[in-house]
């Protein structure tokens, strides 16, 4: 377990900081950490800061990221990694698409000619449109409250997909499994970015595994040809307690 005197803490919203530490570990897109704090449990979370200065952000959802979001300047914060598959970030012209706190993990990909799509439920919950150049992002939000109303695939609609190189997708499962659908038979290559429950994070509990695959190990990053094998993907997930649940419409 490392140990890091947190240098910053920036307050994104309501529910949502980057706490940023100094940790000179190479660190690539769309690898995670195991975060954990005192006398709360351990969670995955994906690493949105890759330089010298490391950063995860943290968006309120249970008990232990609500003691994380609390934590301030000079405090210490705990982890291991960095694991995980991270992205293939070869290709030049990208198309970022981002769900509410998935755009984490998407930010280290963001550079000047990145094209996005960021989406959320509301306008207080969108993160990280404005790290795109002026003109280069399209918002989406469930409500209407800002940008297209709709969901993160009315988003791509508009776009010319031949014109990229390689798309990066991380948000809610059924959002990610709506923009493989829309995607199978075009020809752009995609990058998604899986969540599941992580215990060890090291492949040995298989709590997150999917199809077989531990998201942990083998993922969190998967190609659209490889989600395509993929029955569990958008239909079924284990719960906390090991349990088989179906997710989405069926
Ligand atoms: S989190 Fe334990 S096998 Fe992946």
């Amino acid at each position: 377990m490392i140990a890091k005197i947190i240098s910053e803490v920036e307050k994104l919203g309501r529910n949502t900081v980057t706490i940023r530490f100094r940790w000179d570990q190479e660190v690539q897109p769309g690898q995670f950490l195991m975060v954990w704090l005192p006398r709360h449990s351990e969670i995955p979370i994906s690493v949105s800061h890759t330089g010298p200065m490391k950063g995860i952000t943290i968006r309120s959802y249970g008990e232990t990221s609500a003691a994380m979001i609390g934590l301030r300047e000079g405090d210490r914060i705990f982890f291991r990694g960095p694991y995980g598959r991270p992205f293939d970030t070869k290709p030049v012209r990208k198309l970022i698409v981002g769900g509410g706190s998935g755009m984490a993990g998407l930010l280290p990909l963001i550079d000047s000619d990145a094209r996005g799509v960021v989406s959320a439920r509301t306008s207080s919950d969108l993160l990280f449109a404005d790290r795109f150049a002026e003109g280069h992002v399209t918002v989406v939000t469930d409500d209407g409250s800002s940008g297209i109303k709709g969901y993160a695939i009315d988003g791509l609609k508009s776009l010319p997909l031949d014109e990229f190189d390689m798309m990066y997708v991380c948000g809610p499962e059924l959002m990610l499994k709506s923009i493989l659908d829309y995607i199978v038979d075009k020809p752009i290559p995609a990058q998604f970015s899986l969540e599941r429950i992580m215990k060890c994070g090291i492949g040995v509990c298989d709590s997150c595994s999917i199809d077989g695959k531990q998201l942990c190990t083998e993922g969190p990053t998967f190609t659209k040809e490889e989600l395509l094998g993929m029955h569990e993907f958008g239909t079924a997930r284990l719960t906390e307690s090991g349990k088989r649940i179906q997710i989405g419409r069926h």
